[in-house]
């Protein structure tokens, strides 16, 4: 199992890092808005700081809608550095684009993923990623982890070289059930990461541990 920061801060991105347990980074357009990336210049040197940061796979949106213009922006984005990957939208144009960047060996992440017919779709065009919005599924009063769960069970009936990317991660608990069906990656912000280590018998144990090591040394 992978795990991916979902944020494009980077101090945040440092930390993780610092766990020694990071394996890449996700951003979306909200993402950059957030950290006052704006212009293309801008937001293109952020990429190259991000990967200069983490040695792995690194989600870079393209912002185009039509076709030309993915092809063109996503392009652009692969050609910053080898470890850019190229995230699009799972609408027609994107699932085309995907197509055309799977040709040319540039690496996609296909995002916006609500349902398993999109992740058919993404794996078919041979997508390196896909990105099922755990979170905002479950945002809407349907279960995310049900229809995670079919994706993983269909794209292993056809040996689909997609990896599932378990996104829009707001907890813990999203991230436990997500490594319990299988999932390939977990992208998730700093806190649920961090979160992962938290347990107060753990605390409790090793202030007892010292505590009687102490005692022994008088
Ligand atoms: C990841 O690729 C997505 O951009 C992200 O996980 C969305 O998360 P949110 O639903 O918390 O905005």
């Amino acid at each position: 199992m992978k795990f991916f920061i979902d944020t494009a801060n980077i101090e945040e991105i440092k930390e993780a890092e610092a766990m020694g347990i990071l394996d890449g980074v996700t951003t979306n357009p909200s993402l950059m808005a957030k950290e006052g990336i704006t212009g293309e210049e801008n937001v293109n040197k952020h990429y190259q700081d991000i990967c200069k940061i983490v040695d792995g796979h690194i989600s870079a949106e393209v912002i185009a809608t039509d076709l030309e213009g993915m092809l063109k922006e996503g392009k652009k984005l692969a050609s910053l550095h080898p470890n850019i990957v190229v995230k699009v939208p799972a609408t027609a144009n994107g699932i085309k684009a995907i197509k055309k960047f799977s040709a040319e060996g540039i690496k996609t992440n296909c995002t916006l993923v609500f349902s398993t017919g999109q992740a058919i779709l993404a794996a078919k065009a041979g997508a390196t990623y896909v990105s099922p919005f755990i979170g905002r599924i479950d945002d809407m009063n349907y279960d995310g982890l049900e229809i995670i769960e079919q994706m993983v069970q269909v794209y292993a009936n056809y040996n689909f070289d997609t990896e599932i990317l378990g996104a829009s991660i707001r907890n813990v608990k999203h991230i436990i059930e997500c490594a319990e069906v299988g999932v390939d990656v977990v992208t998730s912000p700093l806190k649920p990461l961090k979160g992962l280590l938290n347990h107060p018998l753990t605390d409790i144990g090793l202030e007892k541990f010292l505590a009687d090591h102490k005692k022994a040394q008088k």
